[in-house]
């Protein structure tokens, strides 16, 4: 395996963290300021170094001689910032200060100099002045970017999630940075799971003592509610009126059209959000029980294994999963990076030759390979 060095900046719990160390990285400094999702990065990563406090805190050069590494042997810098300004579940708002961690993410580029830059975000930076400039100043000190909006489905991820990626790899041009949909098709990965039924059937039903994998109660009032949502791909649009709430009546037939929505048992789970256990925030009831999904389940769909270990109460958890990168499409960016990166290095023969990754891992339909603790 081709070991890269890599750093998690905006760690979370990591998502990003288990695709880079499923593409053999060997990553030397995780990030991350929030108390619960630190303390899960820690507990699935106990051999990774967590800085705890905010990201400004740290000098770029106190980041490298904590990961150990001297400016420009870093290979891979992976990035995805809070997206809340850009998202289109939250205000949309340019000023929004959580949007100015794109700008530091290109000063700790121009300090660290890493191989690799990987970031994900939401489909709004896409259209945002930042990831202009981003690109623009990237571009201006020698690296080729290519970004792209995708869905994790083309990536086999059993959840439709629609997310802006930016891949920018030193010494190559612009036209160099393949798109990473020409490298996997998901026909090379049969045995993993694809729709809602794949998930909920290789997790088996909520049990008795498991609080990851245990029903939410829901009040009377709500229960009622969701008890009339037709099975298999219903929504509040389907209930009768008098069960529906005098919002949900001021809205067009197609406002709000997931809300109280069952998964449908043949298709990708819906965008797995922070509030993904919460049947007024989404589709993401039960395709006929009469339950939201569980959190493991919620993981499941984010390609998280069942193994994964979650530190903190249940909204917070929720939290976490929601941030999250999904495992499978953190892996399959880090390994189209990689191949990027030795196509930089002149390992490579040509860009020509970025085709399906020769031995696409297997496992069974439970999710991603149990990630062993680093
Ligand atoms: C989109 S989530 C990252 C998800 C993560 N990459 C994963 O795959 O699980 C952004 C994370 O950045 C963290 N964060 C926000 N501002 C930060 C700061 N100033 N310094 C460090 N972490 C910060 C948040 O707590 C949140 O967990």
């Amino acid at each position: 395996m081709d070991t890269r060095t890599s750093i998690d900046r905006f760690a979370g719990a990591g998502g990003a963290t288990a695709g880079l160390f499923l593409a053999g990285c060997d990553i030397r400094l995780a990030v991350e300021r929030d108390k619960d999702a630190a303390a899960t990065y820690s507990a699935n990563f106990p051999g990774v170094q967590l800085l705890s406090e905010a990201i400004e805190t740290y000098t770029p050069s106190y980041i490298l001689e904590k990961a150990g590494l001297q400016p420009g042997s870093l290979d891979i810098l992976s990035a995805c910032p809070p997206c809340q300004g850009f998202s289109t579940l939250g205000k949309c708002d340019p000023d929004d200060d959580r949007n100015d961690y794109v700008q530091t993410v290109e000063a700790l580029v121009e300090n660290l100099r890493p191989r690799a830059l990987i970031l994900e975000n939401v489909p709004g930076l896409d259209h945002d002045p930042r990831s202009s400039r981003l690109k623009a100043s990237l571009h201006s000190i020698g690296y080729g970017v290519g970004s792209w909006v995708l869905d994790a489905t083309e990536f086999c991820v059993p959840q439709r999630r629609r997310r802006f990626v930016l891949i920018a790899v030193s010494g190559l041009t612009n036209d160099e940075i393949a798109d990473p949909r020409s490298s996997y098709r998901c026909a090379d990965w049969p045995d993993h799971p694809h729709t809602v039924r794949d998930i909920l059937h290789a997790l088996g039903p909520p049990t008795a003592g498991e609080s990851l994998h245990a029903a939410r109660n829901l009040p009377p009032p709500i229960l009622r509610r969701v008890r009339a949502v037709p099975h298999d791909g219903g929504s509040r649009k389907d209930l009768p009126e008098s069960l529906q709430l005098e919002c949900h009546k001021r809205l067009s037939q197609r406002g709000a059209a997931s809300v109280y929505g069952r998964m449908a048992w043949d298709e990708p789970a819906p965008t797995i959000t922070t509030r993904c256990t919460t049947p007024a925030c989404g589709r993401f009831l039960h395709p006929e029980q009469d339950r939201p999904i569980t959190l493991r389940e919620a993981a499941a769909f984010q390609t998280f294994p069942p193994t994964f270990c979650w530190k903190g109460g249940v909204m917070h958890i929720a939290r976490q999963i929601g941030n999250a990168v999904p495992v499978r499409l953190a892996h399959l960016l880090t390994l189209h990076t990689i191949r990027l990166i030795r196509l930089a290095e002149g390992r490579s023969v040509s860009s020509q030759q970025l085709g399906p990754d020769p031995s696409p891992p297997r496992s069974p339909k439970t999710a991603t390979p149990a990630i062993p603790s680093v």
